[in-house]
């Protein structure tokens, strides 16, 4: 019998005498405590991998994280890539009061550019950390600029349709992307959605990528899934916002 025989046998076996005897199940008081092991440790490796990479700004380590740090990351990526003076396609995934999607309105001044922005408008559709189902909630903001259109429910529900009506339009300038969302399944949802229509080049930025079971989690999940390259362009407060550039 060759080992790769006897390693399936021992492999099967031990598999379902687990399932059979639901030994591990004494373990299961500390699911969190390994679930929180092993993906922190995925998401501290990865950074310690790509905290050198050539990106347009960078703060790894900081002690002190100002959330408005996160524009500094803004400014480098609109000045980079023009996005002032050249047409984009902004889609925006976690609108609520519509802090970053005004500041990139604000920025993005070619009038050929357009703003889509999805949201429930009433908060978060499950809890997320200290945040309950319901936080967040806030009507839809007013930015008096036709160039931007607001989409209201889960995107579980809207994007589908939104795709279906609009690839076309979007794709005739570059993609930039904001993920804002913080769950780990809106926006594993959000980005494979727009997997078909991501051209290298787009933009994705990440609000809270250094969350290590949402964002982070649906980041990985995405590119080894859909075999993606995404090739980090900025990083600020220590990973917690990052942005990517589909390579
Ligand atoms: C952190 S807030 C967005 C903040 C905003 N981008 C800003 O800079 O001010 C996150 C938003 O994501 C929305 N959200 C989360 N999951 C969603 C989903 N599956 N569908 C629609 N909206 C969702 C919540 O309703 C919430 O308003």
């Amino acid at each position: 019998m060759s080992l790769k025989t006897t390693q399936l046998k021992i492999t099967k076996f031990a598999k379902d005498f687990l399932l059979a005897t639901r030994l591990l199940q004494l373990l299961q008081p500390f699911n969190k405590l390994f679930g929180f092991i092993y993906n922190f440790n995925l998401l501290t490796s990865w950074i310690h991998k790509n905290k050198k990479a050539n990106l347009l700004t960078n703060d790894f380590y900081k002690p002190v994280r100002s959330y408005d740090d996160r524009e500094k990351s803004f400014t480098a990526i609109s000045d980079h890539y023009n996005l002032g003076t050249t047409p984009v396609s902004y889609l925006e995934f976690g609108v609520a009061h519509g802090n970053s999607i005004k500041w990139w309105l604000a920025t993005c001044k070619h009038p050929d550019s357009r703003f889509y922005g999805f949201d429930t408008f009433e908060g978060l559709p499950e809890s997320w950390g200290v945040f309950d189902k319901g936080d967040m909630h806030s009507p839809i903001p007013e930015v008096n600029d036709n160039r931007a259109s607001f989409y209201k429910g889960i995107f579980q529900d809207t994007l589908h349709g939104f795709l279906m009506e609009n690839s076309s339009k979007i794709r005739q300038h570059r993609l930039l992307i904001h993920l804002d969302a913080d769950l780990f399944s809106a926006t594993l949802f959000a980005l494979s959605q727009l997997y078909p229509y991501l051209r290298k080049g787009d933009i994705i930025m990440f609000d809270e990528f250094n969350v290590y079971d949402h964002e982070f989690m649906a980041y990985r999940l995405f590119t080894e899934c859909f075999y993606i390259n995404l090739k980090p362009i900025s990083a600020q407060n220590n990973f917690y916002h990052a942005a990517f550039e589909v390579a």
